[in-house]
């Protein structure tokens, strides 16, 4: 057996100082840091996608194109199911991004936004260029399209509604980028269900826009990891030249075709959280001190007189977990996702002590 090797001598110089992204686990707390949808599977969905499952053969991989999935998807967006392409969560989406495009060269985001833009870009080697969005938190248009129009930025992102601000953007402005910018531009859709308008119909104009999609958020499928992205020919064929083969899962692919054939269920969920926020806004608004975001999404940035750090442990101790954020372009502020009904009554609870202390 070999005594030594100095591992970390061989690996990437690039990647040295790299955090890792790390998502804490507290058991039995409420979890209100992630943007899931705090409600679960309705039972007779759950039946019928072990029904389906058990029909599987667990021995062979599962379908490589998800053929079944792309076709509801098909019915869902209203858009081919050869422009459709499904994704192990769309973080795997948004790193085959970077592969396929800016590896080895840049990509411009707005930005405070979500971190694996960051992250996934420093793996493929693609240099970030941060676009700070306005005071408002709306698009710097002029700025990203300038950023565009450098020769080594090759992807231009912008998260519609965006996370963790919570605002939406203008499909006006995501035009005037995609008319003028000779990059692709990914719009990531993540929140789409709650709010905001989506590029759909920009999609057949515009062969260098790639909408990213996920079941995550509002369709209560974070633990499946199914994401999606719709795009033009030209960007399918290089996107299928970095894709890992049967990168969904029988599994998941079963439980987001079941779904799609059962909106009407999960759009209640989304409806439920809809009044939630704007229960959880009003709240909010009357504690001492607190400054509330506008959101579109199925989470409330807001700030606070004190560090968010305070704010972040107070509400641990008493057992809620939101999201602390280090970001200085948002100074004490923090994130929380709308949970069910008594989550959000104890978040309310736990930030008015914390407050009125
Ligand atoms: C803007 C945005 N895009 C993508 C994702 C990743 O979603 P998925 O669970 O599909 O990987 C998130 C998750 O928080 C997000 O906020």
């Amino acid at each position: 057996m070999k005594a030594f090797i100095n591992v970390a001598g061989l690996a990437r110089e690039d990647l040295k100082d790299l955090i890792p992204y790390d998502a804490p686990v507290y058991p039995g707390v409420i979890k209100l840091a992630d943007n899931e949808n705090p409600y679960d599977f309705p039972p007779e969905v759950m039946a019928q996608i072990f029904e389906e499952i058990t029909s599987q053969d667990f021995n062979r991989y599962p379908n490589a194109n998800a053929v079944k999935l792309l076709e509801k998807l098909a019915g869902y967006t209203g858009f081919d199911m050869e422009n459709i392409m499904v994704g192990n969560g769309s973080d795997e989406l948004i790193l085959m991004i970077m592969l396929a495009f800016s590896a080895g060269a840049a990509f411009a985001v707005a930005t405070p936004t979500f971190s694996m833009y960051g992250l996934h870009g420093r793996v493929a080697s693609s240099k970030e260029l941060k676009v700070p969005r306005l005071d408002d938190f709306s698009i710097d248009v002029k700025a990203l399209i300038t950023a565009a129009s450098r020769p080594e930025v090759k992807v231009v992102v912008i998260c519609n509604p965006n996370s963790p601000t919570g605002n939406a953007t203008a499909l006006d402005d995501i035009e005037e980028i995609l008319a003028n910018a000779n990059s692709i531009v990914v719009v990531d859709e993540a929140y789409g269900e709650f709010g905001g308008e989506s590029c759909i119909p920009l999609l057949s104009r515009y062969p260098n826009l790639i909408i990213l999609r996920t079941f995550s958020k509002a369709f209560s499928m974070a633990g499946m990891r199914v994401g999606y992205l719709l795009a033009g020919n030209s960007v399918m064929a290089e996107l299928l030249k970095v894709k890992p083969p049967y990168n969904v899962n029988s599994f998941s692919q079963a439980a987001a075709c079941a779904v799609l054939e059962n909106l009407p269920l999960f759009r209640e969920t989304i409806k439920a959280i809809l009044a939630g926020r704007k229960q959880l806004i009003s709240k909010m608004s009357m504690l001492p001190g607190v400054e509330i975001f506008p959101t579109q999404t199925n989470f409330i940035l807001f700030r606070t007189a004190l560090p968010s750090k305070k704010v972040y442990d107070g509400l641990l101790e008493r057992g809620v977990l939101i999201r602390y954020l280090e970001d200085p372009a948002l100074p004490r502020c923090l994130r929380v996702t709308v949970g069910s009904g008594w989550e959000n009554k104890v978040f309310l609870e736990a930030l008015g002590g914390i407050l009125e202390q």
